[in-house]
């Protein structure tokens, strides 16, 4: 029977044996832990972010859901199928986005990669004509259809890839940085393409990306990977939450002033001042009216505004701790 989770990890593992030359005869083996115990459950129809530095493990993982890579230990289901060992069934069921290289034929215009895909996955007509149409028309491949890959920009490449992954009506889309290097224009237009298959047909989907705009604009939840294994699961505003981040609270004052003390509010601390103008830090957890409210009563207040935490900054910090939280 096939379980709730679409997607099911138990404590998977992938080593890899590198040979390094050390020297003019020797040979050392190294081992690489890329995916050091992970696991994890994604309900049909979650868009989850899968996210963390260079060389965390996120490629890998990916690739061992979609049967590439075999893992080196643990348990590993993609719709109750063992990706490794059942590839070829598996491959029916998902969609995969690599953004560092194309699936489609370089030489042949969309249209034609199109129809081989079609062919490769024995696509029916109707459901074939259904699915291009509306990829076409979401991603605004109208005018690209006739030109060969090789010609097209990256943004519309990766357009075109995107399309050519959900031609067969994939469960599960795998995107491993689809928008990188994209301009601004084709970003937003794969960031809405992927909200509305979401949302529409109920595909699940897995983003690693670098850029964490796409994370806050579609996913509500986030997992963060470190040295091959999960830091956090959870929502974004979580992340802010155990990353401690803090929210700003700037004050511009009549006049300068010594540094804002607050006695009643002992989290609030100021961390910096110019002239008249003062930053106050306080946990991104809580509400700036109390802090508003107590410079008020004490001090002569012209203006302020409040900065909020820049998830950049949580993850980053969570990276440079480097301990599980
Ligand atoms: N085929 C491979 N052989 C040896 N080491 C690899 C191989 N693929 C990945 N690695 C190593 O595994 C680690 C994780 O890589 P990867 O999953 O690509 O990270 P990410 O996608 O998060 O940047 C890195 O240290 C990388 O060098
Ligand atoms: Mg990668």
């Amino acid at each position: 029977m096939e379980s709730a989770h679409l997607i099911e990890l138990e404590d998977v593992e992938k080593v890899f044996q590198v040979r390094r030359r050390a020297g003019l005869l020797r040979r050392e083996k190294r081992e690489v832990r890329a995916v050091d115990g992970i696991s994890f459950t994604v309900p049909r129809g979650e868009m989850v972010g899968y996210i963390g530095p260079n060389g965390a493990g996120k490629s890998t993982t990916i690739k061992m859901l979609t049967g590439i890579l075999v893992p080196s230990g643990g348990r590993l289901r993609v719709a109750g199928i063992d990706p490794s060992r059942d590839r070829t069934r598996l491959t029916r069921r998902i969609g995969v986005v690599f953004g560092q290289r194309t699936t489609l034929w370089w030489d042949l215009p969309l249209r034609d990669s199109y129809a081989l895909v079609r062919r490769m996955y024995r696509i029916a007509d109707r459901r074939y004509r259904e699915n291009l149409d509306r990829c076409v028309e979401l991603l605004d491949l109208g005018a690209l259809l006739d030109v060969p890959v090789r010609q097209l920009s990256l943004g519309q490449r990766m357009r075109g890839d995107i399309a050519a992954a959900l031609l067969h009506d994939p469960e599960v889309l795998y995107l491993d940085e689809p928008t990188i290097g994209l301009d601004v224009i084709s970003k937003a237009k794969v960031r809405q393409f992927l909200a509305d298959i979401n949302t529409e047909r109920g595909t699940t989907v897995l983003l690693t990306t670098h850029d964490l705009s796409d994370i806050e604009q579609l996913c509500r939840r986030v997992m963060v990977i470190d040295h091959g294994r999960v830091m956090y699961d959870g929502g974004l505003d979580g992340l802010h939450a155990v990353g401690g981040s803090e929210r700003v609270l700037v004050v511009d004052l009549e006049r300068e002033l010594p540094p804002i003390s607050l006695p009643a509010l002992p989290d609030v601390r100021v961390t910096r001042a110019e002239g008249p103008r003062q930053w106050l830090a306080f946990p991104a957890t809580g509400s700036a009216a109390p802090v508003v409210a107590a410079v008020a009563a004490d001090y002569p207040l012209v203006d302020l505004s409040v900065r909020e935490p820049a998830i950049e900054e949580v993850i980053a910090k969570m990276y440079a701790e480097g301990a599980a939280l």
